[in-house]
């Protein structure tokens, strides 16, 4: 959708929704968007330090779960960035033969200095809500088959992270008001034609080709939705101070 209208169209539900929608708050909904700074976020790709991270090795070729790495996520509202010592656990001084083409050693030296040194990698952070948003329930949303693709792009493309999304408060309303195209199936779900559906909350191809049928994905989604009894809320307070 993002690529037929322009991200500025992402706000107009919120300002239809009211009724009242008049040329004016067309506008200075229009105005309010395009300067708020999570506009201008997306597409935000800090440069990480020492030979940063690259998930289109890790996720994509090596085709590692995201899970091997943050691994409380369904568990917790926070996503956690894995500590040195698991990238330790194939970069270290003794696993380097069995890893490592020897002619990319120079690259991975400041996972080992940091082991050595016992610090920790100081990663800069890509996707941050402002304060007065209470803490994002990551949790949540993957108990609710809400896959990282529709959050945060197809990271396992993505040699250096960057932000897809505008994380708007129009973009999180979007996906409130009609979560049934954005529901994937999890671990155990019947499939149609008979048998159950593998875990694909963090498979992000199969994801990326399931959702070249929109149609059916929201055809099933609207099940799951059913379903699994969610609620994805609209009032101020759920995601409000
Ligand atoms: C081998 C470990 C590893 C695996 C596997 C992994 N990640 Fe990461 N991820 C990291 C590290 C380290 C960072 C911090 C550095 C960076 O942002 O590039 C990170 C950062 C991120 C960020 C940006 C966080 C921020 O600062 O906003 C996202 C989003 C993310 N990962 C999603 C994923 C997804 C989705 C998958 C699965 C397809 C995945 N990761 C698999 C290690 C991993
Ligand atoms: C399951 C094993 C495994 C884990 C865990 C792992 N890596 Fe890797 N990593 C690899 C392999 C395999 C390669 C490819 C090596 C090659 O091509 O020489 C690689 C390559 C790299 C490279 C070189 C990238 C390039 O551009 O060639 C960097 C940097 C790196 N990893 C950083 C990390 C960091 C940081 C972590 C922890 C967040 C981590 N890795 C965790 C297996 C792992
Ligand atoms: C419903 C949307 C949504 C989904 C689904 C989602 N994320 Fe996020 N993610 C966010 C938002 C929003 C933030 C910023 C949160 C904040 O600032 O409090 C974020 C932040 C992160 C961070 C940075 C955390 C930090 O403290 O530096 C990582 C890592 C991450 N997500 C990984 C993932 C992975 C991996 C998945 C899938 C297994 C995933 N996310 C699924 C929306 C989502
Ligand atoms: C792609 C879809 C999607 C996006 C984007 C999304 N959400 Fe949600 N969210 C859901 C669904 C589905 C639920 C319902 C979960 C349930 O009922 O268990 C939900 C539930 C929630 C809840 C309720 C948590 C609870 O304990 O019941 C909060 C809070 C929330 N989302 C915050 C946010 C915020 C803040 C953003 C934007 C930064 C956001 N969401 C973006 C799909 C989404
Ligand atoms: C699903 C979660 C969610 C709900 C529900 C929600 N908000 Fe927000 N709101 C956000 C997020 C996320 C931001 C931060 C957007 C950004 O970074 O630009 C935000 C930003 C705001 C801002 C600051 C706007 C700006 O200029 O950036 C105001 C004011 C606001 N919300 C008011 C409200 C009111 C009033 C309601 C109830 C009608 C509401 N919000 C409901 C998620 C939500």
């Amino acid at each position: 959708m993002s690529t037929i209208f322009p991200k500025w169209t992402n706000g107009l539900p919120f300002h239809m929704v009211g009724g009242g929608m008049t040329a004016l708050t067309l506008v200075v909904g229009g105005v309010w968007y395009y300067f708020t700074p999570a506009f201008w976020e997306v597409g935000y790709m800090p440069k990480q330090p020492g030979g940063g991270f690259n998930h289109q090795i890790h996720a994509g070729k090596l085709g590692m779960d995201c899970r091997y790495c943050h691994s409380q996520i369904e568990v917790s509202a926070e996503a956690n960035i894995p500590a040195v010592s698991v990238c330790n656990g194939c970069h270290g001084e003794n696993k380097l033969q069995k890893f490592e083409n020897p002619q990319h050693k120079a690259k991975t030296d400041f996972i080992r200095e940091a082991y050595a040194a016992d610090a920790p990698i100081e990663w800069h952070r890509v996707h941050k809500l402002p304060d007065y948003v209470r803490n994002f329930p990551h949790s949540v949303h993957l108990n609710a088959g809400v896959s990282c693709i529709s959050c945060h792009g197809n990271v396992a493309r993505m040699p250096v992270v960057w932000q897809q999304e505008s994380l708007s408060m129009g973009w999180c309303l979007d996906c409130h008001r009609n979560p049934e195209p954005n529901l994937v199936p999890r671990a155990g779900d019947p499939k149609p034609g008979g048998g159950v559906y593998e875990d694909m909350m963090t498979r992000l191809f199969d994801v990326e080709k399931m959702k070249e049928d929109p149609a059916a994905v929201a055809a099933q989604g609207a099940l799951l939705y059913e379903k699994r009894k969610l609620a994805a809320p609209e009032n101020c307070g759920a995601c409000h101070y």
